[in-house]
């Protein structure tokens, strides 16, 4: 631990952020490049090295620039949208919005009447400018010999074949696609060439069962669906077209009829003759795809007209779909991705999500490429072959910038350090962290042996809804605290409001709601304006309401603690299922911990923890006590569990997410209403939980 004058500077500069009534609570600071985080929350400060080639490599650099972008968003905007090609530029205005019930209908407008092509912005704009020769892609299949890439003028020369395609059989600006894709490079090709012609995708993630598929079918009626004959998945190979000739069943028997399916051929996991057909609706990519020409002219779209829908889960009912627009949405994505990972043009950028998820087409396709940086599209799961899979990638391609989830850094945590540390892992500069809390010694972990105590952490808290990052660190502008998200991006306004509605400042925890609006933000639920009114804008007047809880120190840096549908009120307590999880995972042998919520007779909700611990520790009735008690000590006796699952696996979807429905059904003993298992990455999982319910 250090307490340099460096360090004092920074402190000083502290004063000056957001709410920051004072100095960093913490004097143990760790400097970065020169130790290790300890078990303390130490924050942990940019090192001089780093923030001097930092895009924002100061408090003060941030304050100025946050300052400007709230007292004058429309001058902040603009100025960073004038670097994108417009065909005709935004009407003065640059912004227009409503987001109080009170005073109407919502309604969030950006660069409205401006002319522009995001697709044009990704790809051509970069060529144009000389840097056609530049990879755009790398590939990485299941199997580490499996691999190819392309330039930013090839891939683009794909996108204009597949756009050219789709205007072919009469894909019209304005009409829906629906992905049904792996991580192949078809996958952002795809979303790309509907873009390209101002078409609407909507990518469901290829782990989406046959029916969950159907039931967006039906919501946003395709002309066609894009998908591949088969994928493999570590060591199993699923029949993806298979999981759409179901769902187009289902859907014709509902009286909504997809009349073409364009599938391509995955050679490696599938042959053509091993595939199902259906002839007159079933077309195969590679046979005319690449018949289209290479040059396909770009559709100007009105910066408000829809780029893409998006499924996501609500709370209960079925899946809302988020509607983005083209200019806000690429001027917000292409800026946080820039600032959030301190990106240069040097660099090269893996982002482990699935594009099937907000993650991936934010910060997989659109984002980077709009920077003109080189992505990596991983088709495999990060522990093929082995839990090294990750380092041995980084390595192979010289990472620099690695951004993951919490639930794979744990994980691969679980595993032992000598997968990792059997890696060079040297290229690396930026870590992120995305989907959920990161629990500080997940942080720690990541930190100190993924990154060596070299690299900064992005944990980066947003939403499908909100487009781009909305709080996160920015690299080298200030330190870092394990566990917080930090301080709001440009012009994102933050506000903790309590159960009434009512904003509450300093030192405090409620409810995370966002004052005004910013580029990125969705603009309807397809189709359903008014579900979009009451989920989002109802619960607190005035304001977006994100539903999540959060608190603020006395630095002004916000710390997430997980939706408030997962709060659990134990005896009168709140006790976010995020901290007591926190807690569990902070004991040395457990390496995962999931909580839920159970009727208790006497305190209202107990506590149920479902944990998994390090490879080769068994569980005993000690370590049950011993778990029980690091939380006693760390949150309080109210937050001690009420019951410990031993679980050998959790249920997660393919992208990671631990599936809490599952979880909070086992808990409850409601086995027979434990709903879709079909997403799970492992749905053996649950049969094993359930086996071991009472142990
Ligand atoms: C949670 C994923 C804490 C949060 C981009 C949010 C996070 C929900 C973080 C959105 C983070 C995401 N820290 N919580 N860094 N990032 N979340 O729509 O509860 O899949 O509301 O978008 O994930 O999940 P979604």
């Amino acid at each position: 631990s250090i307490a340099s004058s460096d360090f004092l500077r920074h402190v000083e500069s502290m004063a000056q952020l957001p709410y920051g009534a004072g100095k960093m609570s913490h004097l143990n600071a760790v400097i970065l490049g020169e130790a290790l985080a300890t078990e303390e929350n130490d924050p942990v400060f940019p090192s001089p090295d780093f923030s001097a080639q930092a895009l924002i490599s100061s408090p003060q650099q941030y304050m100025n620039m946050y300052k400007r972008s709230v007292e004058d968003p429309a001058g902040f905007w603009s100025d960073i949208a004038s670097s994108f090609y417009w065909k005709k530029k935004w009407n003065p205005m640059v912004y227009l919005e409503n987001l109080d019930v009170k005073k109407g209908t919502i309604k969030i407008e950006w660069f409205k009447e401006g002319t522009t092509n995001i697709c044009y912005n990704a790809l051509d704009r970069h060529i144009e400018a000389g840097r056609g020769d530049k990879i755009a892609i790398y590939w990485e299949g299941n199997e580490p010999d499996q691999d190819g890439k392309l330039t930013y003028t090839e891939l683009l020369a794909k996108v204009c074949q597949l756009a050219n395609y789709l205007k072919h059989v009469g894909v019209r600006k304005g009409d829906a696609v629906i992905i049904y894709l792996p991580m192949l490079m078809e996958l952002p090709i795809a979303m790309l060439a509907c873009a390209r012609i101002g078409a609407v995708h909507s990518v469901v993630f290829a782990g989406f069962s046959a029916d969950s598929l159907a039931q967006r079918i039906m919501d946003c009626k395709p002309k066609i669906v894009l998908t591949c004959n088969a994928v493999c998945r570590g060591s199993k190979v699923i029949l993806l077209k298979d999981i759409v000739d179901s769902a187009l069943v289902e859907c014709t028997k509902n009286g909504c009829s997809v009349g073409l399916c364009l599938t391509f051929e995955n050679q490696s996991a599938l042959s053509r003759g091993a595939t199902k057909w259906q002839d007159g609706r079933d077309v195969w990519w590679q046979n005319v795809v690449e018949k289209f020409p290479n040059k396909c002219e770009v559709e100007w779209v009105d910066s408000e007209d829809p780029l893409f829908l998006l499924y996501t889960s609500g709370s209960t009912g079925k899946p809302k779909g988020v509607l983005h627009t083209t200019g806000g949405y690429m001027v917000y994505t292409a800026t946080t991705f820039k600032y959030a990972f301190d990106y240069k043009a040097p660099d090269i950028y893996w982002c482990t999500a699935d594009c099937g998820w907000i993650t991936g087409h934010s910060y997989v396709t659109y984002g980077p490429l709009l920077n003109g940086a080189t992505v990596i599209v991983f088709e495999g799961a990060p522990n093929h072959p082995s839990p090294g899979r990750c380092w041995d990638i980084v390595d192979k391609y010289k990472v620099t910038i690695f951004y993951t989830a919490p639930t794979l850094v744990r994980s691969l945590m679980r595993e032992g350090n000598e997968f990792v540390t059997r890696y060079s892992r040297k290229s690396l500069r930026v870590l992120g962290s995305v989907g959920e809390p990161i629990n500080p010694s997940a942080w720690r972990w990541f930190y100190n042996v993924v990154g060596n105590g070299q690299c900064p952490i992005s944990d980066t808290w947003w939403q499908t809804e909100t487009g781009g990052f909305m709080i996160t660190p920015l690299p080298g502008a200030w330190p870092q605290k394990p566990g917080s998200a930090t301080l709001p991006f440009f012009g994102v306004e933050p506000v903790l409001v309590d159960e009434k509605g009512v904003e509450i400042d300093g030192e405090c925890s409620g409810y995370l709601c966002i004052k005004k609006s910013w580029p990125g933000a969705f603009r309807t639920l397809y189709g359903d304006h008014e579900r979009y009114e009451t989920t989002y804008f109802k619960p607190f007047p005035g304001y977006y309401f994100s539903g999540d809880g959060c608190s603020r120190d006395k630095d002004g840096y916000y710390w997430l603690t997980g939706r408030v549908d997962d709060v659990i009120n134990v005896s009168g307590h709140r006790i976010g299922t995020a901290e007591v999880e926190s807690a569990l995972v902070s004991h040395p042998h457990c390496a995962e911990a999931a909580v839920v919520g159970v009727e208790h007779e006497v305190k209202g909700q107990g506590i149920y923890a479902f944990v998994t611990l390090v490879e080769g520790v068994p569980y005993s009735e000690e370590l049950r006590k011993c778990l029980i008690l690091t939380v006693r000590n760390q949150i309080g006796a109210f937050a001690a569990p009420d019951k410990i699952h031993w679980a050998p696996g959790l249920p997660k979807t393919r992208s990671g997410k631990i599936m809490r429905r599952i979880l909070r059904k086992i808990a409850a003993r409601q086995l027979d209403e434990l709903g879709d298992t079909s997403t799970l990455a492992d749905p053996s999982v649950v049969e094993q939980l359930i086996a071991l319910t009472d142990k």
